[in-house]
């Protein structure tokens, strides 16, 4: 008897290895469990054994079944999880086409200021970059702009302590540059600045690109030649420039330059405050007391500068009549570009 129990125990175990399905499983359940089963078998012969072996044999049998019906249980759950994997399998389509991730570009803004950029280095400028946060005498006194000068008015800006605050424009990177360097010089600067601005046209975040050329005999008209360059390569047409007089502190003569509107074709629009021009840079010969301030000879060198806005340059090329719609972060502006 008890011999019999250990069979029907291994036996029982080998077979729930080999079970994979529900229905073989319940085949399983009647043939050794069921009401007339091998187990009730062994019940059933359990009566005629001798009185005394009884209780070793009942306690045997009970433990046997228990292990049976445990190992039945654990072999029930597994089936019915395979059973809710392949159901899941079988509910995906795999006919159905791919869904594609959204694709990212770059910032409008971005685009121009890479062409920008290239187009003067394919002239022959180097690119250099500066810091955001600037030192007072960089932003303003190596550019002959002193406390107190008026000129410092139309460049309020975020200080951080008396004497560092958030660049204005960059031609802080002619010092910056010049001091490290010697003439000749041919050199670009590309970068954030950040003034107290904000309507149609301005932004209190924008960017500019400088650019100087220092060298002996250089004269304005070399400034108007790679200026006229520029906006034909920039533009891709020949579009009238203007050359209007103004004044910086770090350049003499000094000219704003204005594009005709793109927006209006020079009628005359918001955009261009019903002028039919845009200013898109500031330039001049540099001064010979910023020559001075880096301990170059002002009597050998002469030298250009310019620094222009590329939100403008973007507003422009792109047809777009608020500076402000670059920065809202709409995808449905942004995607456009
Ligand atoms: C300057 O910033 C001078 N540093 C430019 C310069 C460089 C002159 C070298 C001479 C020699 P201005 O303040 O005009 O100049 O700014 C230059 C250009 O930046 C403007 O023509 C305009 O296109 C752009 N700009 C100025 N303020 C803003 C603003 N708030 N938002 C967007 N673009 C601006």
């Amino acid at each position: 008897m008890e011999q019999e129990l250990r069979t029907l125990e291994r036996e029982a175990s080998e077979g729930l290895e080999q079970i994979s399905t529900a229905n073989e499983l319940e085949e399983f359940r009647i043939h050794y469990l069921g009401r007339k089963g091998q187990f009730s078998g062994i019940m059933e012969q359990l009566k005629a054994v001798p009185k005394e072996d009884k209780p070793r044999l009942g306690q045997l049998a009970n433990t046997v079944k228990k292990q049976i019906e445990k190992a039945f249980s654990v072999k029930k759950e597994q089936i019915a999880a395979g059973a809710t994997t392949s159901a899941a399998i079988g509910s995906i389509d795999l006919t159905l086409p791919g869904r594609r991730p959204e694709q990212g570009r770059l910032h409008p803004v971005t685009q121009i200021m890479t062409e920008v950029c290239s187009i003067f280095e394919s002239m022959g400028f180097s690119v250099a970059e500066g810091p955001d946060v600037e030192q007072d005498r960089y932003n303003f006194e190596a550019l002959n702009i002193p406390a107190h000068h008026p000129a410092r008015d139309m460049h309020d800006t975020f200080y951080v302590s008396d004497s560092i605050l958030l660049r204005t424009h960059t031609s802080p990177m002619q010092a910056r540059i010049m001091e490290q360097q010697e003439p000749p010089l041919r050199v670009i600067a590309p970068g954030k600045v950040y003034r107290c601005d904000s309507d149609i046209t301005h932004t209190p975040m924008f960017h500019q690109v400088e650019g100087f050329l220092v060298d002996t005999n250089v004269s304005f008209a070399d400034l108007k030649g790679v200026l006229s360059v520029f906006t034909q390569k920039i533009f891709d047409a020949d579009l009238p420039l203007r050359f209007r007089p103004s004044f910086f502190p770090f350049t003499e003569p000094s000219a704003e330059v204005d594009i005709a509107c793109v927006i209006c074709n020079g009628k005359g629009c918001r955009v261009c405050k019903k002028t039919g021009w845009l200013e898109i840079l500031g330039a001049g010969m540099i001064d010979p007391e910023v020559f001075k301030q880096v301990g170059y000879d002002p009597e050998k060198y002469s030298g250009f500068a310019f620094g222009l806005g590329i939100e403008r340059i973007a507003m422009l090329k792109y047809g777009i009549d608020d500076i402000r719609l670059y920065y809202e972060n709409d995808l449905r502006f942004l995607s456009q570009f």
